[in-house]
């Protein structure tokens, strides 16, 4: 008889949902670059271990300015060598100030964001390993919103160009009034727009899209590869909200 819960991923999952202590995530995030994450990420480490926690670090920040060179570290290999099968984590991972460990990035290459199921699988199984050795876990992230931003250009298409992220913020649920519209319309910097929340648990909370409504149409959402729960994810929710009412406030058409 055919079990579609037979799968390997399927196992993979539920072996994990049994763990009583799952190690504490918390990913550092922002739609902007240069705004403190690394710095913040080191100092929360720092304190964190103050506290006596066993804390690591995991750097998923592919850019230039990495938790390592921040930390004055010189790692030998990065977390590419775990995707690739080269290597466990346990000897990737290296140690900074006051015992944090870290599992270290390296710059231009995949982005850890685009994993595929496979590598993400591999990393959380590794990273399963080693649950025993600590209490929190602590992501550095790039900054964006990455490939849930997307950007059109008007060329006369407006109306469908609208009706499609009406659409598509409209599918997630099947009630209409578990959605609220916020209208953004801004003269002076030619920001024209919708703000839509979505209430419940969606698998996007918060969608936009803003144009110029002559040349330029950015249309965003915000999605999890969590459970889309949203009594725990509403504290996380809020705060990128803020961020991206942030970055549409500070939206610039060139
Ligand atoms: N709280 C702060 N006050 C002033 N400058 C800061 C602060 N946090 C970070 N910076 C500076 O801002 C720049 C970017 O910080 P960084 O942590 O690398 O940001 P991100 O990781 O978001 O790109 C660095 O030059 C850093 O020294
Ligand atoms: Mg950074």
């Amino acid at each position: 008889m055919h079990t579609p819960d037979a799968s390997p991923d399927a196992a993979h999952g539920l072996r994990r949902i049994r763990h009583p202590n799952p190690v504490r995530a918390i990913a550092v995030a922002s739609g902007k670059g240069g705004v403190g994450k690394t710095n913040v990420t080191a100092n929360l480490a720092i304190s964190l271990r103050k506290l006596g926690k066993k804390v690591m670090i995991v750097d998923a920040d592919l850019g230039l300015s990495n938790i390592d060179v921040l930390l004055h570290l010189a790692p030998k290999h990065i977390i590419q060598n775990l995707l690739n099968g080269d290597m466990p984590l346990k000897d990737i991972l290296i140690e900074g100030p006051h015992g944090i460990k870290i599992l270290p990035a390296g710059s231009g290459v995949q982005e850890l964001t685009s994993l595929g199921q496979h590598e993400k699988l591999k990393l959380l199984d590794e990273l399963d390993m080693l649950k025993e050795q600590f209490d929190i876990m602590i992501v550095d992230t790039e900054a964006g919103i990455s490939e849930n931003v997307t950007y059109f250009t008007v060329a006369g298409n407006l109306a469908s160009l609208t009706e499609s992220a009406r659409e598509l913020a409209y599918k997630h649920t099947v009630k209409a009034d578990a959605i609220d519209e916020k209208v953004w319309s801004n003269d002076s910097a030619r920001v024209y727009g919708i703000l839509y929340d979505l209430k419940g648990n969606t698998a996007s909370a918060v969608q936009f899209y803003m144009t110029d409504s002559t040349r330029h149409y950015l249309r965003g959402s915000l999605y999890f590869t969590a459970q889309p729960n949203e009594d725990s994810l509403l504290p996380v929710i809020t705060f990128l909200r803020d961020d991206i009412i942030r970055m549409i406030e500070t939206l610039t058409w060139r």
